[in-house]
């Protein structure tokens, strides 16, 4: 008998958003229920999934006592802001997903963080060559390290390459980038992104090394491949900021070793980036005379107290349909607002252009900002420069309340310590009163009369 091997391509498809798979395409995914997420891509073979099962290990299960914790002993890396963000130190044989835009900066954090390490370090780049990363270790200032450099795209070489000499660190840039043999579709694929990152996680947890992955982040903000990339990490961080300023964010958006409410704040600088100590000084410009139209916000960004100034600007609007405008800020947010000065404070805003800036580049969360920036939307149409030394922390309701805030006592306290003398919050607040504060606390239940208070 004779058999000729048809060798036929299969394709299906994919949702990119939770891995499902159809063999036509749907416009809603049956699993998750996105919509329009499904890419054609070719089927993984039979083969892949049978050496995945023979490759499992025989394992038993363990009563919780068995199990032994003492290998959890953290390496603490040297930047201070990533260890923070880790929740102090990096966990053997966690898989770190590190997300970001192109050109934000993972690459030079990575590298930077294999090149300042005591530790034998292996940084594997599927996107630029030996030469650039040269080019950008010098940059960075530290060429005598022992950190090594390999630009491999195929994951087979790579666990090939680190079997003989296991490296203590393993950074991969980036996960996109990487392609399995045992698959025929391409790179950055969904079922590329899947296998290489199911089999480096195989490897962080039999071996216990450490790896870090580099995700790029697609157009809407998420990143690029299926959202079960995520899933199956053990932290995802997320490195977001404004490529014009720069300042550089990393936020914990999970972490199964430690909080998601870190945050650590960087400086791009010519010589790579610089954890920043006290990030209120740097969203405070420096002046002398006093402005109108410029309110200071106490906020959280995740647990670290910050001041940041916001700004707003009022005109009489000159053609007929009043503008309306934020940067760093979200404009129907602002329609309320500036719906609640018009009906619960009487100003007649309907004839004026108004915009609003929050220095910076920051894209915050925090409600707490609802006060200052009320504040300096009529500060400016007052033209009267608000009070120096004020600063506000409380978010506004629809009936013009001043409504409570999380965890004021951190915010009194970064606002005193930064040379503040007033601070305005809401009476519904309740705060531990330190008899040291020399900050004057004023509680205000309404808007109208904080306004009344401030520009009597
Ligand atoms: P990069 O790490 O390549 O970004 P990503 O890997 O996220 O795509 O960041 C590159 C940007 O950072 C580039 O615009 C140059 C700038 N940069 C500095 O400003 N200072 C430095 O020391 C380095 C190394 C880069
Ligand atoms: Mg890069």
């Amino acid at each position: 008998m004779e058999f000729t091997s048809m060798a036929k391509t299969k394709t299906a498809f994919f949702c990119r958003s939770c891995g499902y798979e159809s063999p036509k395409w749907v416009g809603k995914c049956p699993g998750c229920e996105s919509w329009n997420s499904f890419a054609e891509e070719i089927k993984p073979t039979q083969q892949v999934q049978v050496w995945k099962r023979s490759h499992a290990k025989t394992v038993q299960a363990r009563t919780l006592s068995e199990i032994e914790t003492e290998n959890q002993i953290r390496l603490e890396l040297p930047d201070a802001e990533l260890n923070l963000v880790l929740g102090g130190g990096l966990v053997p044989g966690a898989v770190i997903l590190l997300g970001g835009e192109p050109g934000i900066g993972k690459s030079t954090l990575l590298l930077q963080m294999a090149l300042t390490l005591k530790a034998n370090t292996l940084y594997i780049s599927g996107e630029e060559s030996e030469t650039q990363i040269k080019m950008r270790a010098e940059r960075l200032g530290e060429l005598d390290s022992s950190c090594r450099v390999l630009t491999e795209t195929m994951l087979e070489n790579i666990l090939k390459w680190v079997d003989p000499e296991p490296p203590e660190v393993l950074i991969i840039d980036s996960i996109q980038t990487l392609y399995s043999d045992a698959l025929e579709a391409t790179p950055g694929s969904i079922s590329q992104i899947r296998e290489c990152t199911g089999r480096l996680l195989q490897y962080a947890k039999e071996t216990g090394i450490p790896v870090f992955l580099v995700g790029h982040i697609t157009k809407d903000g998420s990143i690029a491949g299926p959202k079960i990339l995520e899933h199956m990490v053990d932290t995802v961080l997320q490195f977001e900021g404004d490529r014009h300023h720069n300042y550089r964010i990393l936020r914990t958006l999970k972490n199964r070793f430690g909080s998601t409410h870190e945050l650590g704040i960087y400086e791009m600088s010519g010589q790579g980036l610089r954890g920043v100590k006290n990030p209120s000084e740097i969203w405070l410009s420096q002046r002398e005379e006093k402005l109108s139209g410029v309110g200071i916000a106490a906020v959280l960004e995740g647990i670290r107290p910050l001041l940041l100034e916001t700004q707003a600007l009022v005109s009489s609007a000159v053609y007929g349909t009043p503008q309306r405008s934020a940067t760093g800020f979200d404009l129907r947010r602002l329609n309320m607002l500036l719906a609640v000065l018009e009906k619960r404070c009487g100003f007649r805003l309907g004839a004026q252009d108004v915009f609003v800036n929050l220095a910076g580049g920051l894209r915050l969360e925090d409600p707490a900002i609802d006060l200052a920036l009320m504040a300096a939307i009529m500060s400016s149409y007052h033209s009267e420069p608000i009070p120096a030394g004020c600063v506000f922390s409380a978010e506004i309701g629809l009936s013009g309340e001043v409504r409570a805030v999380q965890r004021v006592e951190q915010r009194i306290v970064e606002a005193e310590k930064l040379g503040f003398t007033d601070i305005i919050i809401s009476k519904y607040n309740k705060y531990q009163a330190d008899p040291k504060w020399g900050i004057k606390v004023h509680s205000f239940g309404r808007v109208d009369e904080v306004f009344s208070w401030l520009f009597a």
